[in-house]
């Protein structure tokens, strides 16, 4: 068995590095946008490099999809060969510039990598594993059964769908429709799905689909639909619709997958699996459901790593990034909290996936009329988009109705309709939802800094947005936070 495994995911976009030891424990998980200030950036970073290894020999080099395949698709699809990245010692060459040399190197698919980057982060035993994304090599839906014989994980392929039908490409090419940028801003148009009515499904079923049980489409969406495709609609309304379309799309293969009777259990990935207003309907389908907090193409550097080790990995939170280090400032952000009602958070290791869970946070004030207005004077993001609200795990119930088959929802994974939205305007959405993150009683600091807030406030919540200067991906470490504070006068305590 390797001891040191990196895993690495790169060259395409949103490039990851993760490294896991002998005893399944996850060691560093990173993404290279933080270190280099560059959105979804492609290529890794040097600065990952020293942080991941923190003094150890890397033993084992996993690669999280097979470079010919993708080629060979791309080829087909009329983007051509790009001969240098043929094979993943091509690749690897350019993504590790002459670092980690003679480590042996194995190449995994880019499906069967999402696949273990859920089971074996999961707490399951045996699981269906849905994974549903843009596109790999040539897949774009795979169902599998996942279950450990003998202390390491087997995947057995149940179902797929092929290149060029692909429900990630449909959204993405919905997404460009509206004006937006593809394989960026879909979770931007899911926002503006609550400003319109879905009057237009039947349209583009009708227009786009060719089997909706099969999932084919009748033309290749990878180029997008033309400017005249719902010609004069309100881009509320074609969001709107795309998104119920899609939520139909989703839930046929959910269906299909639940008809294979391998488990209740779901592990869904791939990145339409952040696709939060169709999670809440999952269990409709499944008992119990786990989505890896980064289910898109950088979660799967985690995935290729574990399926090398074989074993269940250790997972027992997202922050597992770079490390400031130090305690959770807990009293400072309080005594901020209660003085400014804004206040930044740059303390332990950054988060692992898209979304900020208290280590890179700009936490506010959730309650009254005006805060959303003052966040987004620093944010100055869409004004219909909301924020989210992190809130004690117990009082959950107490403020949103959560949805069925989900007891928490520790990663910002499900939206839940909101009971109070006349004293939370901030954290509730156009359609009365939120999107949640549910603290439990794990000993963090975002929990500590919670059990404080409510005792003064008698406010179970607080509202949380991503600690990123505009146009940047997340801060990063400490230098970042101070360039924060600078350009917007807000604190960031560490
Ligand atoms: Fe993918």
């Amino acid at each position: 068995m390797s001891k040191n495994i990196l895993g690495i995911s790169a060259g395409f976009h949103d490039a990851a590095a993760t490294v896991i030891d002998q005893h399944g424990e996850i060691v560093y998980a990173g993404h290279a946008e933080r270190y280099s200030k560059i959105k979804n950036d492609a290529n890794l970073h040097e600065a990952m490099f020293w942080e991941l290894t923190d003094g150890r020999h890397i033993d084992h080099i996993a690669y999280y999809e097979t470079p010919w395949k993708k080629q060979l698709r791309q080829l087909y699809s009329g983007q051509g060969i790009e001969w240098n990245k043929l094979t993943t010692r091509q690749v690897l060459k350019q993504q590790l510039r002459g670092y980690f040399s003679g480590v042996p190197i194995s190449t995994h698919s880019h499906h069967l990598s999402h696949a273990a980057a859920g089971f074996q982060t999961s707490s399951f035993d045996r699981a269906t594993v849905v994974v549903i994304d843009a596109i790999g090599e040539w897949d774009t839906i795979s169902i599998w059964g996942a279950e450990y014989r003998n202390g390491r994980a087997e995947y057995k392929r149940l179902w797929g769908q092929h290149y060029p039908h692909s429900i990630g490409l449909y959204y993405s090419a919905m997404t460009a429709r509206v004006g937006l940028k593809p394989l960026e801003e879909e979770y931007i148009m899911m926002g503006m799905a609550a400003y319109g009515r879905p009057t237009a499904t039947t349209f583009i079923k009708n227009a786009l689909i060719e089997n909706e049980w099969e999932l084919t489409f009748q033309q290749n969406l990878h180029a997008g639909v033309d400017d005249i495709f719902l010609a004069g609609v309100p881009n509320g309304e074609i969001a709107s619709s795309s998104q119920a379309f899609c939520e139909n799309l989703i839930y046929n293969v959910m269906r299909r997958a639940k008809d294979f009777g391998w488990s209740t259990n779901l592990c869904y990935m791939g990145g339409v699996a952040l696709n939060c207003l169709a999670n809440r309907n999952l269990g409709d389908y499944f008992e119990k459901i786990w989505i890896m907090p980064n289910p898109g193409d950088a979660g799967s550097s985690l995935g290729s790593a574990a399926l090398v080790y074989g074993g269940p990995i250790n997972f027992q939170n997202a922050y597992l990034g770079t490390d400031i280090g130090g305690a959770y400032p807990v009293n400072a952000v309080l005594d901020c909290l209660l003085r400014d009602k804004i206040v930044g958070v740059a303390s332990g290791r950054a988060e692992f996936g898209p979304r900020a869970l208290g280590n890179r946070s700009l936490l506010a004030d959730p309650r009254g009329p005006d805060i959303k207005d003052r966040v987004n004077e620093i944010k100055r993001r869409q004004r219909f988009r909301p924020f989210a609200p992190v809130i004690l795990e117990e009082h959950v119930n107490d403020y949103f109705d959560m949805p069925r088959g989900w007891v928490d929802s520790r990663y910002m994974q499900i939206v839940g309709r909101c009971r109070r939205p006349d004293l939370f305007p901030a954290i509730v959405h156009h359609d009365g939802t939120s999107r949640i993150q549910t603290v439990p009683a794990d000993g963090s600091g975002i929990r500590e800094l919670l059990e404080k807030w409510y005792v003064v406030t008698d406010c179970p919540m607080l509202l949380n947005t991503s600690l990123n200067i505009r146009g940047e991906p997340m801060v990063n470490d400490r230098s970042d936070a101070d360039r924060f504070e600078q350009m917007y006068n807000v604190r960031v305590c560490s």
